[in-house]
């Protein structure tokens, strides 16, 4: 099982690279897209995972869609279901931005408040290499703006106002 990596290592602060088109369902980046879910199911608070945070220096981010949904479905037991993300692009993002608390699995104990634009739209291949585009908004356009930081080398905290640590 990969660890999640924390913000002293230098991985979370590379660039990443694109994945190339047809090695998107090699058997090595189907690994790699495993190694993330896995690491991310063992992590009840997770939300989201980029692939740098395993150690993988990938244009790859996945979000549990189970956690995007309320509270009380969140808690059922239905099965996982990943959205992939691979060598995603942001297209547009409206003008409104809302200032929202964040926190991250690679820093653990603290969060801070960030201003995250309201609306994005993306563009990314998913796990089968097809190409896709969509929307968002709310929390799955906050956690789209986390991830792409991330393959960037950003980590929230770079950008955060408001930096608060919590007890575990
Ligand atoms: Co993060």
């Amino acid at each position: 099982m990969k660890k999640i990596l924390q913000k002293e290592n230098s991985i979370l602060r590379q660039v990443a690279k694109e994945v190339a088109v047809k090695e998107i369902t090699s058997l090595k980046i189907k690994k790699i897209i495993k190694e993330m879910t896995d690491a991310l199911i063992k992590e009840p608070e997770g939300v989201a995972l980029a692939a740098p945070q395993i150690g993988y220096s990938l244009r790859i981010f996945i979000v549990r869609k189970n956690k995007l949904k309320n509270e009380e479905n969140a808690e059922s037991k239905e099965k996982e279901v990943f959205l992939v993300f691979i060598n995603p692009k942001i297209l547009k993002t409206s003008r409104k931005k809302n200032l929202l608390k964040e926190g991250c699995l690679s820093l653990a104990g603290v969060y801070g408040e960030i201003w995250r634009k309201e609306k994005v739209l993306i563009k990314a291949h998913d796990e089968n290499g097809n190409k896709f585009q969509r929307g968002a908004s709310g929390l799955l356009a906050e956690i789209i703006q986390h991830e792409i930081d991330h393959l960037n080398g950003i980590l929230f905290v770079d950008k955060t106002a408001n930096l608060k640590t919590y007890e575990k």
